[in-house]
C-alpha cells in the first residue's frame, strides 16, 4: 500500500473529536469499493469502518450473496469520526479526498458504490435528489481513471425505513452484478 493517513492532522476537530483513524479495510485486489461518509463511535472503538448496526446489516446483505465483507473493500469519505457523529463538513471532506482518491486508484476496482447522500456528494459533487440517482450508474474519474459508480441508500436508511429494504436490495444485486461477484 503506497499511500498513507498515519498522523493526518488536517483537520483540527476531528483530530479532537477521533480516537483513532479508521482507514479501509478489505481486499485491496476488490473488484467492489463501499464508500461511507465517516466512522461512528463503534468505528472509532474498534478501528474499523462499518461495524456497527448498519455496517452488520451490510455485511448481512453481502452474505445473503455469499460475498464476504473480505472479499470487497469497504471505506469512508472521510476517516476520523466527526463530534457528536454529525456530518463531516465540505473542508473536511475536501482534506479526506486526496487519501480516498489514492485508496480507489491502488485498488482500482470494477465499480465504486457510495452508500448515503453525504458520499454520493462527496463524490459526484452537489445538486442531486439520492432517489433520482440510487441504482443508476455513472461515472467517476480520478485523474485518467473512469470508474462506474453506482449510489446506493445508505444502510442505516433500512434501519429507520424499512420500506428501503427492497430498493436496498435490488441496487446491492445490481452492483455485485455489474462487479462480476454473483
Ligand atoms: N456509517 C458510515 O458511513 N461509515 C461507517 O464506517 C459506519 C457507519
Amino acid at each position: 500500500m503506497t499511500y498513507t493517513v498515519d498522523d493526518c492532522m488536517r483537520c483540527s476537530q476531528l483530530v479532537d473529536s477521533r480516537r483513532r483513524i479508521v482507514d479501509g479495510v478489505g481486499s485491496m485486489d476488490a473488484d467492489l469499493v463501499f464508500v461511507g461518509e465517516a466512522p461512528g463511535q463503534r468505528e472509532d472503538d474498534v478501528g474499523e469502518p462499518f461495524v456497527g448496526r448498519s455496517g452488520e446489516l451490510l455485511t448481512e446483505k453481502l452474505e445473503s450473496h455469499g460475498v464476504s465483507r473480505d472479499d470487497v473493500r469497504i471505506t469512508n469519505s472521510v476517516r476520523c469520526r466527526p463530534p457528536e457523529n454529525r456530518d463531516p463538513r465540505k473542508k473536511e471532506l475536501a482534506n479526506c479526498r486526496s487519501y480516498l482518491y489514492s485508496e480507489l486508484q491502488e485498488v482500482d476496482p470494477e465499480v465504486v458504490s457510495t452508500l448515503g447522500r453525504v458520499p454520493t456528494g462527496n463524490l459526484l459533487g452537489d445538486g442531486f435528489r439520492m432517489a433520482d440517482v440510487v441504482g443508476e450508474v455513472t461515472e467517476l474519474q480520478i485523474e485518467s481513471s473512469v470508474y462506474p459508480l453506482v449510489p446506493c441508500y445508505h444502510p442505516a436508511a433500512m434501519l429507520y425505513d424499512r420500506s428501503k429494504e427492497a430498493e436496498f436490495d435490488s441496487v446491492l444485486e445490481k452492483t455485485l452484478i455489474l462487479a462480476g461477484y454473483i
